[in-house]
């Protein structure tokens, strides 16, 4: 779903106004002056992008939030600075001055971790939903708590796009790594967050044709995160590894497909 309303919270100061008018020049959403309406008469049953004093939200109509936050990748950093391994930086293989093409942005998680091993390398971060986009982009200019993640997330290079069409624009061995993360096929229901993602998401997933456009634009790899059950029927990987205690694992083509 790519439209939305965009909008302040009630009693916005001009720098509110300003920016929701902005955003919505930027991206073709639609401008509705808050004034005291609720945010249900503003939202014409498509969802919100509300800009807040502090930030910028999705509100969907049945109240529940999205915004961009680091969320697991701090605790991933933190870990990583402890000497801990990360099983995502593993299966990418990633060291200092590497590239990335990170096909599935959504908010970052994964490509924030990335850029942080990478330091002067770059990730570039393609994302389809429009909204989910512009979280993310402007998150990721906004943040400014740990110093740790500030890095990493202005370096990052969130772009606005399909995988499929942006695969096919790039020269060969345009990256050393091509990163895949799809929204899963069916939800478990566990997390309150992946079911308001996955409101806004594009569902996507890869297929031969797209992994073989991967693996030529990849220098040294391709890999895609899943559900281990979901990577192990799989027909593409040379390669699967997984946490023991985890019911992801990653797929990793590095010969021919
Ligand atoms: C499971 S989420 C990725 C989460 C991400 N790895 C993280 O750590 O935050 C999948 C994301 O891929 C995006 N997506 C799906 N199909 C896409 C496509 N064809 N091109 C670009 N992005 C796509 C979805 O909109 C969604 O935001």
């Amino acid at each position: 779903m790519e439209e939305a309303i965009i909008t302040t919270s009630l009693n916005p100061d001009i720098y509110q106004v300003e920016r929701a008018k902005e955003l919505a020049e930027k991206f073709g959403f639609l401008f509705v002056e808050r004034n005291k309406k609720s945010l249900i008469e503003v939202a014409r049953g498509l969802p919100v992008l509300l800009v807040t004093k502090n930030r910028l939200e999705v509100v969907f109509s049945d109240k529940t939030k999205l915004y961009f936050h680091p969320g697991m990748a701090k605790i991933r950093i933190k870990g990583i600075k402890k000497g801990q391994q990360d099983i995502m930086v593993k299966a990418m293989g990633l060291a200092s001055g590497m590239s990335l093409l990170d096909c599935t942005l959504g908010l970052a998680q994964d490509g924030i971790v990335a850029q942080y091993v990478i330091k002067d390398g770059l990730v570039v971060g393609l994302e389809k939903s429009k909204i989910i986009y512009v979280l993310t982009s402007e998150g990721l200019k906004a943040y400014d708590e740990d110093p740790d993640l500030i890095i990493p997330m202005r370096k990052l290079k969130a772009e606005f796009g399909d995988f499929n069409e942006y695969l096919t624009s790039l020269p060969p061995k345009s990256f050393d790594v091509v990163y895949f993360d799809p929204m899963f096929k069916n939800t478990t229901g566990k997390s309150a967050h992946i079911l308001r993602l996955r409101k806004i998401a594009a569902k996507d997933y890869i297929n031969k044709y797209v992994l073989k456009k991967a693996r030529e634009i990849a220098r040294e790899r391709v890999v895609v995160k899943g559900r281990k059950e979901e990577i192990k029927t799989l027909p593409f990987f040379d390669k699967i590894i997984a946490g023991n205690d985890s019911e992801i694992a990653f797929g990793i083509i590095e010969g021919q497909i």
